[in-house]
Order: structure tokens, then sequence, then C-alpha cells
């Protein structure tokens, strides 16, 4: 019977684990549990979504601070477009967090960045491109396109002296999606050099409408992996989505899939960046408690916690202290829903917003608990201490669980 183990994912000359541990912003996926993939010869993945934020947190900087001091005379407005990034902050702020990292990285295996694309950032290309190239700059193994794929991010960074060496990958949910992509990047002479391919049961953003239950992951996979045959394209595919044993996985990697992404059983580790209580209400979750809902803001279905603080929170748009969803003309659904609220109840000093949520401050606080559809086994993969609480995994104990388990058996800590 195979394991894990017995595959390798070849990127290139590079032969890594077929392990990759999925981006999980804001700072959910950290540094450490990043170099810990990496350490074991997989491929870990840092966030570049509100990195400001994080480098405050982290590295003691003054980024929302100064931003947010910056534009207080805008706080009170319901228009938020004159609020804008300084290019020259978030390049410092990625290189702070991906040269510090990169700096701690030991072993065989990468540490990748998922850049979130849907961060328009109130200036979508500009930003984008800064973000994309100070990561290249300070040493990245890797960037990983995610949610809201923007057709034309290789073309940002085609001028990169890395552009060739350093390895990008697209995360797509449907054929057409990738087509679109290899339509669009092909000027560039540059394929991606994987593909992931997330499914219905994924943490975070979904790439499906809320019919995604009707979407099978295997099947998406499948019909991948058939047109590229045609095309006689060989690019690595790794799906996503629900893959939770390492029995999961080996099916995936027996089909022909290079290897598989995963991050939902890493959301209970120490390494992880969701505070220790939050964890906790990971691994209580029951099926039932589980979601996928429209709150957020960009407009893709997201699935979280039904007891996620995030929901129903009407706090004021807090676009001044970080503003990372504005479009390109300033504006957020999220925006719009408060004000709607306001309009509604003139003499109500809080309101309720149920249709859509300020995701930047909750992400921020860890109060938006995103999670895959699996979130109520993680009950399984553990133990329960004696004061009730589950007792937190090492990902070097979930990452290796996936490497050796067979018949799809789940290994408790000691
Ligand atoms: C807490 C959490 C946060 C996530 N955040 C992101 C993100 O910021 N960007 C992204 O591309 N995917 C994100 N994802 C998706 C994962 O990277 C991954 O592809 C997916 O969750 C894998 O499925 P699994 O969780 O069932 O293993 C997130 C997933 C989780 C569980």
């Amino acid at each position: 019977m195979k394991r894990v183990d017995d595959f390798r994912l070849r990127l290139g000359a590079d032969e890594l684990v077929p392990i990759m541990v999925g981006g999980m912003g804001v700072d959910i996926s950290t540094a450490d549990l990043a170099l810990e993939t990496a350490r074991l010869g997989g491929v870990g993945h840092i966030s570049d979504a509100m990195l400001p934020t994080v480098s405050d947190r982290r590295y003691n900087t003054k980024y929302v601070k100064n931003k947010l001091q910056q534009y207080k005379f805008n706080v009170a407005n319901a228009d938020k477009s004159v609020v804008q990034f300084d290019l020259g902050l978030i390049a410092e702020a990625t290189a702070t967090h991906v040269a510090r990292t990169m700096e701690r990285k030991r072993g065989p295996g990468m540490v990748f960045i998922n850049c979130m694309e849907k961060l328009t950032m109130n200036a979508p290309k500009d930003t984008l491109r800064v973000r994309l190239r100070t990561a290249m700059d300070h040493g990245i193994d890797g960037i990983t396109l995610a949610a809201g794929l923007h057709l034309g991010s290789f073309a940002l960074i085609e001028d990169h002296p890395r552009f060739k060496d350093v390895k990008l990958g697209i995360i797509v949910s449907s054929l057409r999606a990738l087509q679109l992509f290899l339509k669009k990047s092909a000027r560039t002479g540059r394929m991606p050099d994987y593909v992931v391919v997330e499914g219905p049961l994924a943490g975070g953003h979904l790439g499906f409408g809320m019919d995604w239950a009707q979407y099978d992951l295997a099947a998406i996979v499948a019909e991948i992996t058939d047109w590229l045959r045609e095309q006689q394209l060989d690019i690595p595919l790794i799906p996503a989505g629900g893959i939770f044993t390492g029995t999961d996985a080996v099916n995936f990697l027996e089909a022909g899939a290079s290897a598989v992404q995963v991050a939902t059983r890493f959301t209970v580790t120490k390494e992880c960046g969701l505070p220790d209580e939050v964890k906790q209400d990971y691994f209580k979750a029951k099926e039932d408690e589980i979601e996928v809902n429209q709150i957020s803001p960009t407009g893709y279905p997201m699935r979280m916690l039904k007891s996620s603080p995030a929901i129903g929170s009407g706090i004021r748009p807090n676009c001044e202290a970080y503003g990372y969803l504005l479009d390109s003309s300033g504006n957020c659904q999220y925006i719009e829903a408060y004000n709607r609220e306001v309009a509604a109840h003139p003499d109500a000093k809080k309101v309720k917003v149920f249709d859509k949520t300020c995701l930047c401050t909750h992400m921020r606080n860890f109060d938006c608990w995103t999670c895959g559809h699996y979130t109520y086994r993680l009950k399984d993969t553990s133990s329960l201490d004696d004061n009730g609480d589950y007792r937190l995994l090492s990902a070097e104990h979930v990452f290796n669980d996936y490497l050796y388990s067979t018949d799809n058996r789940i290994a408790l800590p000691d």
C-alpha cells in the first residue's frame, strides 16, 4: 500500500515532498508554519495579505497607526476613494516579512508566498506589482497567485531578473479559468510551474458560486488533466480542498497529481497564527456549525464557522487604517452595506450588518474564522486534555501524518 512518501513533486530540477501547506491570510499561515514545512522537505506558504499590519504585529513597525493618522480627516466620510497606499511602504513591509522569513529557512523544502490578488488596495495593478516584485527581490522561492486571479500578473513581473527562476503557480477552480490564464499570459513565454486546483471543500474564499456543493474536486482535476494531455502541456497539478488524510492524498497522487495542497489540518498546530482559544473553536466545531456564506466584500463565497464574530458585526469601515479591499474607484461592498444600515437606523448607536463584513478588520483581529469543510473532523486528530481542551499539534506531527499514514488512519499525538 502506497504512502505519500512514495511520491515526489518535481518542479524543474527540484525534487520535493509532495505536500504543500496552502497560504492562509492574514498571518494564519505564519512564517513558522511555512519554515517548518520547508524544513521537512515540503512547500510552505506565507501570505502577502495585509503585510503592513502583519509587520506591525511581528516586527514592531507603525504602518497602521501612521496611515490612520494620515487619513484621520476622512474617517467619518462615506467616500473612501482618497485613501491610498504608499507603494514605498508596501514594498518596505513586504521586504521585511519576506527577508526575515527567508533568512531563517533551513532544510530541503521551499517557502512560497500566497498572493491574494483580490486585495485591490485602491490601485490594483500598482500595489500588486510592488508586492510581487518585492517578494522576488528578497528571495522568495515561489509565488502562488490566488483569489481573484489577475490575468495580467505575469506581465507585471516579466522584466524582473528572477522571472524565469522563481517558481510561479496559480490557483484555479475550473478548466476555463486555467485556459483564460494561459491564453492571457502566453505572450510572456512563461508557463506556470504548477497549478493548484482548488475544489469546493477548501477554506478561505471559494472559486465557485453558492452552488459549490455540485462540484467535485476529483472531477475537475480529471478534466484539467485530460485537457493538458490533449494540448501536450506538462504542468504539475496540485489538488486542494478536503484532502484530510494521507490516503486521500495518495488517491490523488496515484491518479497523476504531482502533489497536494492542504491547510485545514494545520489550523490546529502550534505554529498556526490563530489565537490558541480560536484553535479550540476549530477543534470543537460540528458539521452544522460550518457554513459557506457571502459576507466577504470580495464577492466570493467564503467558508467559516457560524460563530465567527465577524458575522453580523456592524463596525464602522476601517479603510483609513486598512483599506485592502478598496477597488480601483475606492469602493468596498461593506461600505455600501454599512451606510445602508446607518441610513435605515438613524438613531441607533450601533448597527448590525449581516450581508457583508469588514473583512480587513476581522481578518486582522482573527475574528473571521474561515475554515475548510472538514474542520468538523479535527477533533479526531488530537486528544482531549483534562481541562477539556484539545491538545495542540505540532506542524511536524501533522506533516508526518500526511506523509506516512495508510488506510485513512490519523495518528494521535503521543
Ligand atoms: C484558515 C484558512 C485560511 C485560508 N486563507 C487562504 C488565503 O489567504 N489564500 C488562499 O489562496 N487560500 C486560502 N485558504 C485555502 C488554503 O490555502 C487551501 O488551498 C485549502 O484550504 C486546502 O483545503 P483544506 O483546508 O481542506 O486542506 C485558506 C484556508 C484556510 C483553512
